[in-house]
């Protein structure tokens, strides 16, 4: 039984390699959406397309990168800039990692390899913050390197076209994906092949209400012939989401607030008025005790600004947030005082604040 079910399975992928390559290709030259990254091949503007992409959809992501390359044209602007410019940029896109990583990169690559962007997949895959899926972007779309991209679309493509029902969100399957997807490449346009199921996936094999009745490659879709669409990808289970609670503390010095540089987490070196972070609600003598000890003052008082928490969705963690008004005058020697807080790169949640409550307490 085994023998004949592999036996089935390279049957299909050798039936599907021959015909599915050039049907995807066929169908990128007619309906490929125009993309400002789509004008090059320069690896720079193709690294930092892939990377915002990685953070938001199409329509925000053609911002974000318009305005990224207006203000970092090329390697050299970006690793002669500074950190805290870079991620003002990225602001409202979230894993502020990444922003960091592009700069830090950058500057490696600058410095260390004399703006040698490198141009294999393997050589690709040593820097920070470039993994599988952005090797394999950089490696085809400007070099023409045999490497599948397997991101969300690939996954669900493959997963149809072929009716696997391994879990897509499980190490183990990975590997079964990528070798599929290896295998139905076409001898070669590996860059526009790539792209074109990313646009596919987004166009067509959407993961609600695909465009099956339209599709024409569905002749050689396994699950839209056995009816198995919309059960297809698997995924595994649910991820198990953690609940925190975040108070601030606005601490005012004439029209100024105090705010403090992060030091650690996602948020790393962003900005935000100090804060306590915990998994329980606290109580407001609990907090008051908190910031006695952090700020080395008496107890206190404080006053609650929003009546409903604030709250900040991240993909594993829900941010439930207080903000509360100290209208003690305190002294304090580290940390900023600015009414300029544009000129800080703020979480989303920072800014959900400031746009809700901001003016009320004249804050920029
Ligand atoms: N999503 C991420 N990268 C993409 C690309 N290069 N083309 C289309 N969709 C994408």
């Amino acid at each position: 039984n085994l023998i004949y079910y592999f036996y089935r399975l390279t049957l299909l992928t050798f039936i599907i390699y021959m015909d599915f390559n050039k049907l995807i290709l066929k169908w990128y030259d007619k309906n490929k959406r125009n993309l400002p990254w789509r004008k090059t091949k320069n690896p720079y503007n193709i690294w930092i397309s892939e990377i915002i992409l990685q953070q938001t959809r199409m329509q925000q992501g053609v911002i974000y990168y318009n305005k990224f390359i207006s203000r970092f044209p090329n390697l050299k602007s970006l690793a002669k800039s500074d950190e805290k410019d870079v991620l003002l940029l990225w602001q409202g896109l979230g894993y502020y990692s990444r922003a960091r990583n592009l700069h830090s990169t950058a500057k490696y690559i600058y410095n260390e390899l004399d703006s040698d962007f490198p141009e294999t997949y393997e050589n690709l895959l040593k820097l920070k913050g470039i993994g599988d899926y952005t090797a394999s972007a950089i490696a085809s779309i400007c070099f023409e390197k045999k490497h599948p991209v397997l991101d969300g679309n690939v996954f669900r493509i493959i997963s149809r076209i072929f009716e696997i029902y391994n879990p897509i969100d499980v190490s183990e399957s990975r590997k079964i994906f990528k070798k599929k997807a290896l295998d139905i490449m076409p001898k070669k346009r590996f860059g526009d092949y790539n792209q074109a199921l990313m646009d596919f996936g987004s166009i067509v094999c959407k993961p609600v209400s695909p465009l099956c009745t339209s599709c024409e490659i569905s002749s050689l879709c396994v699950a839209f012939r056995k009816n198995t669409v919309t059960k297809l990808p698997v995924k595994s289970k649910k991820i198990k989401v953690k609940k925190l609670f975040f108070d601030y503390f606005l601490i005012r010095n004439n029209k100024k607030y105090l705010i403090e540089r992060i030091n650690e987490g996602i948020w790393k070196n962003l900005y935000q008025f100090p804060a306590h972070t915990s998994k329980t609600k606290k109580n407001k003598k609990t907090l008051n005790k908190f910031f006695s000890k952090k700020f080395l003052h008496d107890s206190i008082e404080m006053e609650l600004i929003n009546s409903e928490f604030i709250e900040h969705n991240l993909s594993h963690i829900k941010i439930k947030s207080r903000f509360w008004l100290v209208s003690n005058k305190i002294n304090i020697k580290d940390g900023i005082f600015t009414e300029m807080l544009d000129q800080y790169p703020m979480s989303k949640l920072m800014h959900k604040f400031i746009e809700k409550y901001g003016s009320k307490l004249s804050i920029s």
